[in-house]
């Protein structure tokens, strides 16, 4: 029984733990944790694991700075750690010197005067996320009220753990609500088509057997009685209509699947071939409009692309610009293809009324639409500018010469029979300020087309690619891996730039000082707030090559000291070196 003066101490800890574990700037609770875990017991070390995929070591007080091997110690003490994540309950060895068996390295533990280990879980909601190991002096230490008084102290930690959970998955932003929007809308669809897809070839199927039995009865009766011949039309017309209908879902069924297909390779191709096939989708309906179509395509104009993608484009603008100048006396749209630079240029342009000025900043946002009710969903241009941002360009709106809209799509140019993308011309001609060295760069980033094209533009310097936050933290905890520039994506699966960087800044902070951050739009609160006050440099999507050739420059020597970090918070920029 502990005396009553040890047992208030410990409700203080805990009250003075649970006020700062509750303040909105805790950082490195567990360190806070093994603190308090120090002053209410008599625990000499405490070490704190956290797993995330992997045990991982976040925090310890109390080892001796002289205490070698450290890694045996650490292996002793994980194996302490494992055991109460797999179980999920404290874990105890009252006396190592006793009983040893199966713990790695006890000697190790023992060499540090503390035979007695107490391990507890942190449990967030049912899953183990984390495990503080208490090293004590005397077996005599570790008393169910110790073992209550750490096990508070962790489900502390835990409820901190579920607030800063909560915090990262909350939309916080227009653009993460939209992003959740764009999502579900990408299943919605790919379900509703997948769902369409059965009855409609089922109806298809029907309709020809319609068709085929009014053909026999009228072959049967030969004319003979005008009633049934009446009623034999009848059904040759509505089974004609019927096939026209479902021709039409079927038509709707595969545009709706182009959305939310994304599993086809990007591969080597000349835009005119592609925005010739495209047009055989969309001609059908400028027809029907009675719109004319002008076409010019100039051979030769290479880009990599997934060519699903691009008809996405290239339909979307046309059915626009066809719409845009149906008012238009006589309407006419007209397609090209050319090369413009280190671009190759899909140009849509229509002689409507053109887009209104106020109406440009909003055009490329989903569900932003002029046309009537039922008419039009606003996703056309947020899907066009998607796709040709991921493939590493931009659109661009002009105004027509003689009147209306001139939409661009500029995507980076190939060199023919070569998988390569050509390096924009000012980044290639550019002559450097230093002599060249091979520099380490680290994309992170879950765009799969942005980090092939950073490695492709970047070369020959040294680029890996890493698209989960998981994979770039057991990177770059791995002293044996100093990047010169890390490229993080601040929205990434499973955990954000932000949370990597205060990970990785724990533990490797001149690691962290080479962080540049990169993102496509408006952040959240708290992710603007984290980034400002890391001080690294943040990038907007589309990022210019020429801002990234500075930053390498810029970059010291990995094994020198520490980049000194401008904070550069850069708007949209209007040139065109740009990835998406
Ligand atoms: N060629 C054009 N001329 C004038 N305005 C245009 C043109 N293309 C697009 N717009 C404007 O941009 C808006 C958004 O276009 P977007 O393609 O995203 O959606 P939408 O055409 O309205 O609907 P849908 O989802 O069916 O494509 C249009 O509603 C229209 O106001
Ligand atoms: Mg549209």
């Amino acid at each position: 029984m502990l005396p009553q003066a040890l047992r208030l101490a410990r409700l203080d800890v805990l009250h003075d733990l649970s006020q700062r574990l509750a303040g909105e700037s805790v950082g490195g609770y567990f360190g806070e944790c093994l603190d308090a875990l120090q002053s209410g017991s008599s625990a000499r070390v405490g070490l704190a694991f956290a797993y995330d995929e992997r045990l991982e070591l976040v925090a310890d007080r109390g080892l001796p700075a002289s205490h070698q091997p450290l890694s045996a110690l650490l292996r002793g003490a994980s194996t302490f750690a494992e055991r109460c994540l797999a179980t999920r309950k404290p874990v105890q060895s009252v006396d190592l010197r006793a009983d040893r068996d199966g713990v790695d390295d006890a000697g190790e533990l023992l060499a540090l005067g503390t035979p007695s280990v107490l391990a507890v879980p942190v449990l967030d909601f049912r899953a183990a996320v984390a495990a503080f190991v208490l090293l004590f002096p005397s077996p005599a230490d570790v008393d169910a009220e110790t073992i209550t008084f750490a096990r508070s102290v962790a489900n502390l930690a835990a409820l901190r753990s579920q607030r800063e959970r909560r915090t990262e998955i909350k939309p916080t932003t227009e653009e993460q609500e939209q992003t959740a929007h764009m999502v579900s809308l990408g299943l919605l669809t790919a379900t509703v088509a997948h769902e369409l897809r059965g009855p409609a070839g089922a109806l298809l199927l029907q309709q020809e057997e319609l068709k085929r039995i009014s053909e026999q009865l009228k072959l049967l009766d030969d004319g003979a009685d005008p009633a049934l011949n009446e009623s034999v039309s009848e059904l040759s017309e509505l089974s004609a209509d019927i096939g026209t209908a479902v021709t039409r879902v079927r038509e709707t069924v595969e545009q709706l699947s182009m959305v939310s297909r994304r599993e086809v390779a990007p591969e080597h191709v000349e835009l005119g071939e592609v925005v010739a096939e495209s047009l055989s989708i969309a001609r059908p309906h400028l027809e029907r409009r009675g719109v004319n179509l002008s076409t010019g395509f100039e051979p030769g104009c290479y880009t990599i692309a997934r060519r699903d993608n691009l008809a996405q484009v290239v339909i979307n603008l046309v059915l626009n610009a066809m719409d845009a100048c149906l008012d238009t006396s006589p309407p006419e749209v007209t397609v090209r293809v050319q090369t413009a630079g280190e671009h190759v240029a899909l140009i849509v342009e229509d002689n409507g009324p053109g887009v209104p000025a106020a109406a440009i900043p909003h055009i490329f946002k989903p569900f932003f639409t002029t046309k009537e009710r039922g008419a039009g969903t606003g996703l056309g241009l947020k899907i066009c500018s998607d796709v040709v941002s991921a493939h590493g360009g931009h659109i661009e709106v002009h105004e027509r010469v003689g009147g209306g809209a001139s939409f661009r799509a500029l995507l980076p140019r190939a060199r023919e029979n070569s998988g390569l993308l050509a390096l924009p011309i000012a980044a290639a001609s550019r002559a450097p300020r230093s002599p060249v060295r091979h520099k380490q760069v680290l994309v992170v980033d879950d765009d799969p087309v942005f980090s092939r094209t950073i490695r492709r533009s970047l070369k020959p310097h040294d680029v890996r690619t890493c698209g989960a936050a998981s994979e770039a933290q057991a990177l770059l905890l791995d002293s044996r891996y100093t990047p010169d520039l890390v490229l993080c994506d601040v929205f990434l699966p499973g955990a954000n730039g932000n949370l990597l960087h205060a990970r990785v800044a724990r533990q490797r902070p001149e690691v962290a000082r080479r962080f540049v951050f990169v993102t496509g739009g408006a952040l959240g609160k708290e992710e603007a707030a984290y980034l400002r006050a890391s001080g690294c440099t943040t990038l907007f999507k589309p990022v210019e090559l020429k801002s990234l050739l500075e930053l390498l420059e810029d970059a010291s020597p990995a094994s020198g000291p520490p980049n000194t970090v401008k904070t550069l918070l850069q708007e949209p920029p209007s040139s065109s070196n740009r990835f998406g």
